[in-house]
């Protein structure tokens, strides 16, 4: 069988901002391979930007490795990021620059050649439905507009693997759309995507695998298919007869199988593997343990709650 190829490669990525601060990334293994269109789903400092950076080598990792099309991305960052195009926050430097102008430099920046570049802004600056504004300041755009135009720059080289840091965020309804259609149809071309998102609509809607990430750990990696079989059939509503304590929602969490524990108005709500004998021991120790069951039954708590009890609901998901 021919090796799959995965263009993003990180292993084990760590880091600490500063000596004295908070570790924020825990040893961050993912490999998204060719034509895959992953989301990476967290709340807010979940450390989602942290890795996109440390992707596209704006940041050194404190230890872990990122390879990008099989290449060091911090030995030669030059050549690893030829074939990717980055969104990556929103700058309002560009304000008194026109697309063109922006453009241009980046073309230079990418080392395009020469005599393509023109003709490269104007059908980039179509794709992004900007043609009419390609001689306009910068400045005078609404937020949709300049985040298309920040696609145009991603896209600008034609590059193999996109990365999208909250490419929707601070989007109204329209502007969503538009940005979500101009994704799609760059995965339509086959190319690789990788795009962040504390919105878990955003991905369930746009992605083919999702990544859950909250404080710098990732929780669940799998296909948007599996997670929602998952969040459906995974997933176990206990009633009890006296009030939950964290004590015994970290001692269910810690049981063979379990996934999460998240407290409800009766009891608890366990996500697990779906084997039938990780549910039959499930119930033993919870009796044996001396929890007052009442009720112990399948539920169907949906992708949202699947989310928050994978999160935890301390952070919330805005
Ligand atoms: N430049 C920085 N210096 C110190 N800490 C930072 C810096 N950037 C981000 N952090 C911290 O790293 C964690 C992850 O942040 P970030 O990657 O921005 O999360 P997200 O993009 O998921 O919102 C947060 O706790 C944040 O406060
Ligand atoms: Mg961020």
């Amino acid at each position: 069988m021919e090796k799959e190829t995965c263009p993003i490669e990180i292993k084990d990525l760590f880091k600490q901002y500063d000596k004295k601060g908070p570790v924020v990334m825990h040893g961050i293994s993912i490999k998204i391979c060719k034509g895959e269109i992953v989301g990476y789903l967290g709340p807010n400092g979940s450390g989602k930007t942290t890795t996109i950076k440390m992707i596209t080598n704006m940041i050194k990792p404190t230890s872990g490795k990122v390879l990008v099309n099989g290449i060091d991305a911090q030995k030669y960052p030059k050549k690893a990021m030829k074939h990717v195009g980055a969104l990556i926050e929103v700058p309002g430097v560009y304000d008194y620059l026109t697309p063109r102008e922006l453009l241009t430099y980046f073309a230079k920046v990418y080392s395009m050649p020469k005599k393509e570049i023109d003709l490269r802004i104007i059908e980039v600056m179509s794709e992004v439905k900007l043609s009419a504004v390609i001689d306009k300041k910068i400045g005078s755009f609404s937020t949709g507009m300049q985040r298309r135009l920040m696609i145009a720059k991603a896209i600008l080289h034609d590059p193999d693997i996109l990365i999208l840091d909250e490419p929707v965020i601070g989007l109204d309804p329209k502007g969503i759309k538009e940005v979500r259609d101009l994704i799609k149809k760059q995965a339509a071309k086959g190319k690789t995507v990788f795009l962040s998102s504390h919105l878990l609509s955003e991905v369930s809607e746009t992605c083919d695998r999702v990544i859950f990430l909250n404080d710098g750990k990732i929780k669940e990696d799998d296909t948007v298919e599996n997670i929602n079989i998952k969040a459906t059939n995974n997933t176990i509503d206990v009633s009890l007869l006296t009030s939950v304590t964290e004590k015994m929602i970290q001692h269910i969490g810690s049981l063979q199988g379990v996934t999460s524990v998240t407290k409800d108005n009766r009891g608890v709500i366990i996500y697990y593997d779906g084997e039938p004998q990780t549910s039959h021991v499930l119930l033993n120790t919870l009796i044996k343990t001396g929890y007052k069951v009442y009720s112990f039954k399948p539920a169907d708590g949906g992708l949202e709650d699947f989310y928050l009890s994978i999160m935890g609901d301390e952070k919330g998901v805005n």
